[in-house]
């Protein structure tokens, strides 16, 4: 019984809903409810909610008793407003002739969309970040739509074909910003962001490809050094920047500068690898050394110069040093804190290659060892085995058992 008289109530309720829909033709994608919108100057038509087309309705502003249009209109339940202006903007209440059916609108002017203003940036060689902001305040809610397409290549401009465009992921956490994730260096996008507001759409197609666009972020960890015993050298170090994840196609070059303090021109280097020893520092002043960085094929452009950082070399001359010369004197970070002393034990040596590639050297060196023991050990197994080799079936295990302890030979390195 129960149960039947919900199941009534629910076909009720549905039919209610169909029913209501059905005569509540009034727009209503956008915003709270019961909001409507319109252009100033323009002619505004108002919906009537809950009253079908055509239904003759009285029209009042909400606590005004004028009436202003009625049932005998010939325009249905739609109150025309020729040319609205903001004092049009309000509430408004509708209702039939019999009072039954009706509601409240409230009108809301702004201009249609503008076309978005849209840039893109790269400060990796995968990931292309898109971001937009109004080129005019439309004074209405708004919404950004960002899609993408890959050009194919090949194709002039006219018979660019695209492949489908796919939706550019918004930020959740940071509005008005998409982002391309994996792009390929070499290809062409098409992008386009659309503003989309309650008075329509406007869209700004921007073509951007990576190795264009691309610019790193500045180098991190800059440290500049003295270099004990030499008193116009400085020792500069960096590393790559944190948001480029370092591969071997793609990899950073960088261009140096510094120069002495009251000196307001840049001596400018570009430096092999990771640092540089500056030779012609000026004695006993600080200098400012910065460092920027570009994709090592020079797509795209310079990064940003890093922030300075100051050095001063070694006042004194080696002799004096030689007590601690197995300190090296560093200044990190900034110029306010006093020289602290170095972990490092070696005085600075004169070695510009990179970390990377003495690693390179040294993992390629063990390999040749590791393979010139193994070889060793095969041509002994095989002599072995030419000398006892038909001596006896069970000289075998033995043989075997002596190329076993092959890799743990003490001078195998550990790979
Ligand atoms: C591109 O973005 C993805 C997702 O955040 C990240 O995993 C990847 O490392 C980025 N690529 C580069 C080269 O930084
Ligand atoms: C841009 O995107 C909008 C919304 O998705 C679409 O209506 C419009 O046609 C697109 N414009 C171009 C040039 O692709």
């Amino acid at each position: 019984m129960n149960s039947s008289c919900s199941g009534l109530s629910r076909v009720l309720l549905a039919v209610a809903i169909a029913l209501v829909s059905a005569c509540s033709p009034c727009p209503q994608a956008w915003g709270p409810p019961g909001v409507q919108y319109g252009q100033p100057g323009r002619p505004v038509m108002l919906c009537c909610p809950g009253v079908s087309a055509g239904t003759p309705v009285y029209w009042f502003r909400d606590k005004e008793p004028t009436l202003l249009q009625g049932p005998d209109s010939g325009l249905g339940h739609e109150l025309v407003l020729a040319q609205a202006d903001f004092t049009d903007e309000g509430t408004y209440l509708c209702h039939t002739p019999d009072g039954q059916l009706g509601g409240t609108v409230t009108l809301k002017l702004g201009s249609p969309p503008e076309r978005p203003v849209v840039s893109c940036q790269a400060s990796d060689y995968e990931n292309i970040s898109c971001t937009w902001s109004p080129s005019q305040v439309s004074g209405l809610p708004t919404h950004y739509v960002a899609s993408y397409r890959k050009k194919l290549p090949g194709t002039g401009d006219q018979r660019v074909t695209l492949s489908t465009g796919q939706p550019c992921p918004q930020d959740l956490l940071r509005a008005a910003r998409c982002v391309i994730y994996w792009a390929e260096f070499w290809s062409q996008y098409r992008i386009n962001v659309t503003e989309v507001n309650p008075l329509g759409a406007s869209s700004r197609v921007l073509d951007v490809s990576l190795q264009h666009i691309l610019r790193p972020d500045p180098p991190e960890g800059l440290r500049v050094e003295s270099v004990p015993g030499y008193p116009r050298r400085l020792h500069a170090s960096w590393t790559y920047p944190s948001s480029w994840p370092q591969q071997p196609h793609f990899l950073l070059k960088f261009r140096l500068q510094y120069r002495p303090s009251q000196h307001p021109a840049w001596s400018t280097v570009e430096p092999i690898g990771l640092e540089e020893v500056i030779t012609d520092a000026v004695a006993g002043l600080p200098h400012a050394v910065r460092v920027s960085a570009r994709d090592f094929l020079d797509a795209g452009t310079w990064s940003a110069w890093s922030v300075e950082v100051w050095g001063t070399p070694s006042t004194g001359s080696l002799t004096n040093e030689i007590p601690d010369a197995g300190k090296l004197h560093t200044q990190l970070a900034d110029s306010t804190g006093p020289p602290r002393p170095s972990l490092q034990p070696d005085p600075w040596p004169l070695d510009h290659r990179d970390p990377l590639e003495q690693m390179v050297v040294l993992v390629s060196l063990g390999i040749f060892s590791f393979l010139g023991l193994a070889a060793g050990a095969l041509a002994l197994g095989f002599w072995l085995r030419l000398r006892w080799g038909g001596k006896d079936a069970h000289q075998k295990p033995g043989f075997l058992a002596s190329m076993i302890p092959v890799d743990k030979l003490p001078g195998t390195p550990d790979l």
